[in-house]
């Protein structure tokens, strides 16, 4: 099968793990751009709403006013998978979908390598089944290890991971990387997320996990909400400006526009295979992120500094010049802006996608102004609990 020389442009994506937290903020964006998307997801880290619709995708539907194909469906279930990649002419396929808690990984090796190496590799043969061979992976910056320099540039070493769920993306980096070698025909990128947080700024739609979750910005906002006495924090002796660990948080919004830019590079050049970070180029300490979301949502968050947590680097940002060059994108939207957005998603939906009785919406509303005072980001009262 020759290389085509000059594609059209995408219509229809096929998005895995499309009703989770970066697949539905992507799924926006993608429906905003003009794409139609068939998404599909297991529901193993999202919320199944009514009759078994994604609720996070029918917060995109109401939002875009465009309806989303939804199938729920699990990438182990081959037959499933490729009854329905085959039911539509798809051009393009991002893939989110793997499971991606750091702490579980480390107690469930056997459970993380099958699902998401052998998801992956059923999703990779029912592509090539149907002659669509134009792939974005959902890939991390994980894969990267503890940095030898920073910012970490696209050529620095990977695989030097510090837990399993790392490991298996980068081992599907390295599997992309011989299928390329072998049918140069496949068109792929992966794209390395830094450390993603914020939500819509409509306040519809968010980060809502349904598994324990470990990522800081849900407990901040927790704390912040008043469920939470104060947020823990690993580690106060790095060699950082403050002593606390150092991220490169980039606004999911940004992170879901770096998608439709490296689908529309796709659409236009054969790359074989090539990897972009996707990050801010900006390292933040825990403790400038939490003063930062205090000030902007005037509430308060206490903390209580605790050893280090194990398996955490202590400082990890991008040089995203790469995207920049060749895909034309750079991350935008400020940590104010992060903090402001995931607040107004989490007072407007402290229950997050989960179905709430809005009898007691405003008390809950009015308990938390209460406590916490007003802030520029209160947004209307929609599905507080
Ligand atoms: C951030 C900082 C913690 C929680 C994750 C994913 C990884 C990748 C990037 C996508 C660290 C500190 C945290 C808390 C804290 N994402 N922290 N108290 O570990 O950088 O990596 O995002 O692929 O896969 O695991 O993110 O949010 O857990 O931690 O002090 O309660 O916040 O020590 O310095 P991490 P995180």
């Amino acid at each position: 099968m020759g290389i085509p020389v000059k594609m059209p442009p995408f219509k229809t994506v096929f998005v895995t793990g499309g009703a989770g937290y970066i697949g539905s903020h992507t799924v926006l964006e993608l429906v905003e751009a003009g794409y139609e998307v068939i998404a599909v997801d297991n529901f193993t880290n999202c919320v199944c709403g009514t009759e078994g619709q994604a609720a996070s995708l029918k917060r995109v539907e109401e939002i875009t006013g465009k309806k989303i194909t939804f199938y729920q469906c699990d990438l182990l279930d081959k037959p499933r998978l490729a009854e329905i990649f085959k039911k539509h002419k798809i051009d393009c396929v991002i893939h989110f979908a793997a499971m991606k808690a750091v702490g579980e990984s480390m107690i469930l090796p056997l459970l993380y390598y099958k699902n998401n190496l052998i998801g992956t590799i059923n999703l990779l043969e029912v592509m090539k089944e149907n002659n669509c061979l134009q792939l974005l992976f959902s890939s991390s910056c994980t894969i990267y290890g503890n940095p030898d320099h920073l910012p970490i540039n696209e050529k620095h070493s990977i695989g030097n991971v510090t837990n399993v769920y790392g490991r298996t993306k980068y081992i599907i980096e390295e599997m992309l990387v011989d299928l390329s070698k072998a049918e140069p025909e496949w068109n792929i990128i992966s794209l390395r997320y830094f450390n993603p947080v914020g939500a819509h700024h409509s306040g519809r739609m968010g980060e809502d996990p349904t598994k324990a979750f470990t990522n800081i910005m849900p407990y901040i906002g927790s704390v912040a909400i008043g469920r939470k006495p104060y947020l823990t924090v690993f580690g106060d002796d790095y060699n950082t400006p403050d002593g606390t660990g150092v991220r490169d948080y980039i606004h999911v919004m940004d992170l879901a526009s770096g998608h439709v830019a490296a689908m529309a590079k796709l659409a236009a050049s054969h790359l074989k295979i090539k990897a972009y970070n996707l990050g801010t180029g900006r390292g933040v300490t825990v403790l400038e992120l939490v003063r930062t979301f205090e000030k902007v949502t005037k509430t308060k968050v206490p903390v209580q500094m605790l050893p280090r947590r194990e398996g955490d680097i202590e400082s990890m940002f991008a040089d995203a010049t790469l995207a920049c060059e060749e895909l034309g994108w750079t991350a935008e939207r400020s940590l104010e802006t992060m903090c402001e957005d995931y607040w107004r998603w989490q007072i407007a939906n402290p229950n997050g996608y989960r179905e709430t009785d809005t009898a007691d919406v405003a008390a809950k509303l009015a308990a938390i102004k209460e406590s916490h005072g007003e802030c520029s980001c209160q947004s209307t009262v929609n599905g507080v609990h």
